[in-house]
């Protein structure tokens, strides 16, 4: 311990006390002038340093991640080709159940007609052209005639051709067919309600014969191609039914 003679010398040494402490001080941020790092720059360095590092490291990260994450090359073609053939394949499933919907109900109504076709050939009835005919075994009248064919779910028999006034010509029967002039006198007309427009009477009919009121129609020439006679309705007959069935 330094023991001071007077006040000067307490000062003198006070004051070099406080040129070391600032240069202590100074020490901790700045270099010697021969360029040695003090202590301060270093750590300043180090930061520096760090920091860049850190940087380089964000940078090459950045591009790891992008080359990690972004699609490969050509993603984007085979993503729309493959929306393209989803939507093609949705359409064709599309198409396709509309196609079995139509086949289901095609297919239903071909087994009704398959199923009334055995139910029809089963009770008799004869399948010609398009329809199938039912011919009496026993006479009625013309309109109970026709009620016996409207409760078998058919009517009197409508002649639209040559073919199937043949066909009637085969049963060698006098049989009432589905024409009468019953509403007004001289306007035939089939059951269906349609004007008669192709006619088979037979030579000399209709003739209301000798002032009777012959209102109905028979096929009753059969040895002749044109058959037909009007008939009083009352009179009793075979009869020939008809339901048009196509498959
Ligand atoms: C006549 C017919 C008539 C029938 C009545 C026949 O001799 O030629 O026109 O409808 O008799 O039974
Ligand atoms: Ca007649």
């Amino acid at each position: 311990m330094a023991v001071y003679e007077n006040a000067s010398e307490i000062t003198v040494e006070m004051m070099n006390l406080s040129d070391a402490s600032a240069r202590t001080a100074a020490s901790k941020s700045h270099s010697d002038e021969d360029g040695t790092t003090v202590p301060g720059g270093k750590l300043l360095r180090c930061v520096a340093v760090s920091f860049c590092l850190l940087c380089v490291l964000q940078v090459a990260l950045n591009i790891s991640l992008r080359l990690a994450l972004s699609p490969p090359p050509g993603i984007d073609a085979s993503f729309k080709n493959l929306t393209e053939e989803r939507d093609e394949f949705r359409s064709i499933n599309l198409r396709i159940e509309e196609s079995y919907k139509t086949l289901t109900e095609e297919r239903d109504e071909l087994k009704r007609k398959l199923s009334n076709f055995a139910l029809y050939s089963n009770q008799g009835w004869v399948y010609f052209s398009g329809s199938f005919y039912y011919i009496s075994s026993i006479n009625k009248t013309w309109q109970d005639s026709r009620d016996d064919c409207v409760r078998r779910g058919a009517d009197l028999m409508i002649i639209n051709s040559k073919e199937e006034q043949e066909f009637t010509r085969k049963y060698r029967q006098i049989m009432w067919i589905g024409l009468t002039d019953r509403e007004t006198e001289g306007v035939w007309k089939w059951v269906d309600g349609t004007l008669l427009t192709t006619s088979f009477w037979h030579s000399g009919e209709p003739n209301n014969y000798e002032g009777t009121n012959e209102d109905c129609v028979a096929v009753n020439y059969h040895d002749y191609k044109n058959s037909w006679n009007d008939l009083e309705c009352v009179i009793k007959n075979f009869w020939i039914c008809e339901k048009k069935m196509t498959l």
